[in-house]
């Protein structure tokens, strides 16, 4: 055993002894750093392992409503929460590479339905296909047939997708908006226009933005207002050259769009630049709709306190990723991951986490009753829009590329030249598209 097995070992006795202590208690919880083991009184030895990197901010309220599910259809199995903290899994990815690397993988961990599954996990035979599962569950009756290419090869169906979630949500403030006489903006003329007003009020700067991971999200979706479904596809399909004139135009926009960004961005978690808005201290703030998760944890109001609409220019235009969870090869608790994986696909577990986790579930069966305005209105447009991928979150491209593209861009938002940024980027599909 590893030292950091027998740490977790020892956590799990001491649950144990701390639920038979409390006799009659229904469950109880310990923590190791960066894992939490919940067990119910029943708890025997069977454990399982998940990774994530939902740790806060509405997120870890999502997990832990579907950790919940589960203690009820497995009571005798240990749910051993490792998430590692940070937006956009920047540095869960990093902890769980290593550990695959190691040979030391978690039974189980969350991964984007794309590229990010099947050019990294998929293409380094880390994880287990998922045929039979969905076969026993029927989830092929009620998963979306859009999804089910995206996370399987060969015939093979390599994960469990929990959700869908919306990339490109402009999130808005109505009451500074109000104040300034300002429509929400739909084009992103529009969008240029609001933001010049409101600087001309004296808004240093309207539009919030975070750390790193948080710029490539707004990238990915003023390039996809700039060049539309079509262009915004062939980038990575191959039939729209990275070196053309509306590459240029698109980057051009993002260039300007920063312009009327906060100047502290990089040390701002997405939650924190979401606050801004809540705050007034911004008026718009883009991001994808785990920020409808963090809004109604904190008790924020819909279309009172936060408003939303598609990211200017993108209306028609769902820009999707979903989170799904993978059965690790040589998983060390598999037939307990498995069982976890029933209940990440289950009607109730979904239903249980999306309406907290901000997400709609993945599943075409969800009851809407349960589910909240806005979630409502991403069910609806997920029904009608055009869908294209996310790149952020691993839709359309494997790792390597996008690891490429997020150097090309740490640089271009020091030094802002958008003709070298279009270099790099060029170069990028060139070492890894
Ligand atoms: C995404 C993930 C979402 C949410 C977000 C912010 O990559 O798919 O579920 O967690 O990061 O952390």
């Amino acid at each position: 055993m590893t030292a950091k097995k027998v740490f977790r070992f020892v956590a799990v006795l001491l649950a144990l002894t701390l639920v038979a202590a409390a006799c009659g208690d229904d469950s109880t919880s310990t923590t190791d750093g960066d894992s939490t083991a919940t067990t119910l009184s029943s708890g025997g030895a069977d454990e399982v392992e998940v990774f994530s990197w939902w740790t806060g901010g509405g997120e870890a309220a999502g997990l832990d409503a579907m950790i919940a599910v589960f203690a009820n259809t497995d009571p005798d199995i240990t749910f051993v929460n490792s998430a590692v903290a940070g937006g956009a899994g920047t540095n869960a990815r990093a902890v769980l590479a290593s550990r695959l690397q190691a040979n030391d993988p978690p039974d189980s961990w969350q991964g984007h339905a794309g590229q990010e599954l099947i050019g990294t996990y998929v293409a380094a035979d880390q994880i287990e296909p998922l045929n039979f599962l969905y076969d026993q569950e029927g989830w092929l009756d009620v998963m979306p047939e859009t999804l089910i290419p995206l996370i399987s090869d060969g015939g093979n169906i390599y994960s469990v997708p929990v959700n869908i979630h919306r990339a490109n949500v402009l999130w808005t403030n109505p009451t500074v908006l109000a104040d300034n006489g300002i429509d929400v903006p739909a084009t992103l003329d529009d969008f240029f226009a609001a933001l010049d007003a409101l600087k001309a009020a004296g808004m240093d700067a309207p539009l919030a933005m975070g750390e790193q991971w948080t710029s490539m999200h707004l990238m990915e979706t003023i390039m996809l207002a700039s060049m539309g479904a079509d262009g915004w596809n062939g980038l990575w399909d191959g039939s729209v050259s990275w070196d053309s004139a509306d590459v240029t135009a698109a980057l051009e926009a993002f260039d300007k769009v920063l312009g009327y960004t906060n100047s502290d961005a990089s040390a701002l978690s997405w939650q924190d630049a979401g606050q801004l808005v809540l705050d007034g201290d911004a008026a718009f703030n883009i991001m994808g709709d785990w920020a409808e998760g963090f809004y109604r944890e904190l008790g924020m109001e819909p279309n009172v306190d936060f408003g939303w609409a598609p990211v200017p220019g993108t209306a028609g235009l769902f820009q999707f990723l979903s989170d799904s969870f993978v059965l690790a090869k040589n998983a060390p608790h598999r037939d307990a991951a498995i069982a976890w994986l029933t209940v990440a696909g289950s009607l109730e577990g979904q239903d249980a986490f999306n309406p907290v986790k901000g997400s709609i579930p993945a599943r075409s069966d969800g009851d809407r009753s349960l589910y909240g305005e806005y979630l409502l209105s991403a069910m609806d447009d997920w029904a009608s829009d055009t869908v294209v991928g996310s790149l952020t979150h691993g839709v359309v491209a494997n790792d390597s590329w996008k690891s490429e593209i997020d150097s090309a861009l740490g640089l271009f938002l020091l030094d802002r030249d958008v003709a070298a940024f279009q270099t790099a980027l060029v170069a990028a599909q060139t070492a890894s598209g």
